[in-house]
């Protein structure tokens, strides 16, 4: 591991420097995925068995990484991805994460689950926009668990807005929790050292609802009753932009847009919940084969083993709007703090733009699906 935040040059540094520092409890939390961990793998691999169809002489002496997310402005592509309970990387959990963020100009998804409560974290976003004068505005969006009790969502969806989240990502992939290997293996060890009893719960989030969120950890946010007939009370509550994410199948994004949805989050969730999950990677190559219709009726975003600018870009050629970036920044909050968070945002900057230049490109929206192959992908 580096032995210093200077010493980070790649997204991974810091994943090596975050597991040096944490217990292993945090570490596993973080690092692990569902079953045998195929999912994620593929979710890592397949960004670097694509690769890029250069052009050259094109004039990129001024590049333009800004972006149109959801009727705001974005100075960069690629976004903080939901994650609960950042107090288990790092004692300034969501604030800390939040405040880097907001400093570098990205925005951020935050989780339903989280270690403080969205207030606390909204008012850190502010805070921090005052202090940087607002040069490249961010904003925060939510991320939704239905809670299944109606009333307690409406409740719920009611506090996000008046906070001033600007839109809402419903995550569709949860009707259980995956089944986490290595967290499994140390909740049986740790049974087996207290007695067989059950594990009582950590440290209850505070966005918690009560009752509906009890039980075992993170069980009060699914809800295997979630249809497609529940996105109307949920936007007509809202009333702003709502993505769906963990979209895992053309056929789901035909009916997100006959629903009317403002966007879809393609995502195997890191691999964290069904087996066998195609990567975040394969389902975006599926869409633009079958349907690339959907990138004009609604924005496509992918989160799922990106690591370097270059991967970024890729998604965005074939058609991402923005892309979202999940344990790199959970890795860098807990190995280096808010000052991490920025590194990794500067890590990811400066890749995009060197790859851009590379790639004969001076805006994003220069970027087409012929500067990919994907070949090597789909011919084996
Ligand atoms: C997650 N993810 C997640 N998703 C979600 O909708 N709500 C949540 O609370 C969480 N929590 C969470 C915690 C941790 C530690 C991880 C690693 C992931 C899934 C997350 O939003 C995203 O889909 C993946 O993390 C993206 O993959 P990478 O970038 O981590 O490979």
């Amino acid at each position: 591991a580096p032995e210093c935040l200077d010493l980070c040059v790649t997204t991974g540094d810091f994943e090596a420097a975050a597991k040096e520092k944490l217990s292993e409890k945090s570490w596993v939390y973080a690092s692990s995925s569902a079953a045998s961990g195929l999912s994620h793998q593929s979710n890592l691999d397949d960004w670097s068995r694509i690769n890029f169809r250069p052009r050259i002489m094109r004039k990129v002496n001024t590049l333009d990484t800004s972006r149109n997310v959801l009727g705001k402005k974005s100075k960069l592509p690629f976004f903080i991805t939901a994650m609960g309970t950042l107090g288990s990387a790092h004692p300034g959990a969501e604030p800390s994460l939040v405040q880097g963020a907001t400093r570098k100009g990205i925005n951020a998804v935050i989780s339903t689950a989280t270690s403080k409560s969205l207030e606390t974290i909204m008012q850190a976003h502010i805070d921090e926009q005052q202090k940087v004068n607002n040069r490249s505005p961010t904003r925060l969006d939510f991320q939704l668990y239905v809670p299944p009790d109606r009333k307690k969502a409406k409740e719920l969806i009611q506090r996000v807005k008046a906070a001033g989240y600007h839109s809402l990502w419903i995550t569709v992939d949860s009707s259980t929790q995956g089944k986490r290997t290595a967290d499994r293996y140390l909740q049986e060890r740790e049974k087996l050292e207290q007695g067989g009893r059950e594990m009582v719960r950590e440290a209850a989030a505070e966005n918690d609802f009560g009752p509906a969120f009890g039980g075992r950890p993170t069980a009060g946010y699914l809800h295997p009753g979630l249809t497609w007939e529940d996105l109307s009370w949920i936007s007509e509550e809202w009333g702003g932009p709502v993505v769906l994410k963990g979209i895992q199948s053309v056929e789901d994004v035909k009916l997100a847009v006959q629903y009317g949805m403002q966007g879809v989050l393609l995502s195997n969730h890191g691999g964290r919940q069904i087996h066998s999950a195609p990567s975040a990677l394969m389902t975006l190559l599926e869409i633009r084969t079958y349907y690339p219709e959907a990138f004009e009726k609604l924005e496509v975003f992918v989160d799922g083993g990106l690591r370097d600018g270059a991967d970024v870009l890729k998604a965005l050629c074939l058609g991402a709007t923005a892309v979202g970036v999940g344990r790199p920044y959970f890795y860098a909050l807990a190995a280096y703090g808010t000052e991490g968070v920025e590194k990794c945002t500067e890590i990811l900057t400066e890749e995009l733009e060197i790859c851009m230049k590379m790639l004969g490109v001076s805006s994003l929206d220069q970027l087409h699906p012929d500067m990919i192959n994907a070949s090597p992908l789909l011919n084996d």
